[in-house]
């Protein structure tokens, strides 16, 4: 009900459920009371196929009694529960208040497991053969579904267990990262480059960067419209962890490799997100997960 801001819905939903469990009574009270005149023979007179006949009985007592129960059961509901519009109901319950008591409960359960690991440092604990079990199965539920189960991703999704980072690999990173998600954004920048011949010159220039395959001619053509890439990939093409924007001088590419896949890049832009992690998981977990992402390509510390 919280999507509405009048007070119309409310009265409207309230009203409605409650007039009709009240006429519900009525048409039990009324139908009690009318006698239908019965001829002699204990029929209504109603003749049906020539001689099929309706017998006047009374509906028995515990028949009625069913309906009575049905109209209080449903009064004694709608004054517990929130069934009258936006009234909350005596005992406050919400499907929203039952799910977070159910994690608080879980979470308050799997405490103590985590109660050993959280002051060690992330480095320390990569080399702890039990807490690394544990952040395995975190990884296999909460992060396999994009980084794959060898956490060495796919295209759009970063190879963990490389010392290439978009954003950075230190623990206080990765925990940042994890927590609060991540959202990059690379703009279309086609406009500020040129012509589509200069985005592809511009692509082979950047190919250039890693030592891979291009044409040298048009690398050498493409080279001074980098200009409108090195505010974020840096003059040197090398990146910049503090904006998320990748080194383009290696050979790992995240989103396709070759002229083709530059030439998008310039043109599309590119918009890439993480989903922030801190609503499903614990910090607990959270800190467990950081030693077991930073240990995909560190050496834990004695
Ligand atoms: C819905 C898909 C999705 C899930 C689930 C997901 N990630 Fe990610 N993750 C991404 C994407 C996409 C990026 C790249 C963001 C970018 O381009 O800046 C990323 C980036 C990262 C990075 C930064 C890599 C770098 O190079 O700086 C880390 C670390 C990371 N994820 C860890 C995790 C962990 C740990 C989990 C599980 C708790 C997880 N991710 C769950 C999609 C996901
Ligand atoms: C506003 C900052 C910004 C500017 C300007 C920018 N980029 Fe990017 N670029 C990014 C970010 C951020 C990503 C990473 C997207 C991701 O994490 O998925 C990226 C990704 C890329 C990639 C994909 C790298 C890979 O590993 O697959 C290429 C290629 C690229 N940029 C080329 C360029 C070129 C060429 C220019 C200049 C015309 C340019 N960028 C300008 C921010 C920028």
């Amino acid at each position: 009900m919280s999507d509405f801001t009048s007070d119309f819905w409310h009265l409207y939903v309230a009203g409605l459920t409650l007039v009709s469990i009240i006429a519900c009574a009525l048409l039990l009270w009324i139908s009690g009371k009318a006698k239908v005149k019965a001829h002699q023979d204990n029929t209504t007179g109603h003749v049906w196929d020539e001689d099929l006949r309706e017998l006047n009985n009374p509906l028995p007592k515990w028949w009625v009694y069913l309906f009575v129960i049905t109209v209080v059961f449903a009064l004694a509901y709608g004054l517990l529960y929130p069934m009258f519009g936006r009234y909350a109901g005596v005992l406050g319950w919400s499907s929203q208040g039952q799910h977070t008591a159910e994690v608080q409960r879980q979470q308050a359960a799997i405490a103590p497991l985590y109660a050993e690991f959280r002051g060690q440092p992330p480095e320390k604990l990569a080399g702890d053969a039990k807490a690394m079990a544990i952040g395995e199965r975190l990884f296999m539920n909460n992060c396999a579904q994009c980084h794959g189960s060898d956490a060495r991703g796919s295209k759009g999704f970063p190879n963990l267990t490389d010392s290439d980072w978009l954003h950075g690999g230190d623990p206080a990173t990765i925990t940042k990262t994890i927590t609060e998600g991540r959202q990059a954004m690379m703009p279309p920048m086609a406009a500020a480059v040129g012509s589509a011949e200069d985005v592809r010159n511009l692509a082979h220039y950047v190919l250039s960067l890693s030592g891979s395959p291009h044409d040298a001619l048009r690398a050498s053509q493409g080279q001074a419209k980098f200009a409108a890439c090195a505010a974020c990939h840096g003059a040197n093409g090398k990146g910049n962890t503090a904006i998320g924007a990748p080194n383009l001088t290696d050979d790992i590419w995240l989103h396709g490799w070759g002229e083709e896949a530059v030439v998008r890049a310039v043109t599309k832009g590119i918009s890439n997100h993480m989903p922030a992690q801190n609503q499903l998981l614990t910090a607990d977990q959270i800190h467990v997960l950081t030693a077991y992402v930073w240990g995909l390509s560190n050496r834990p510390a004695q």
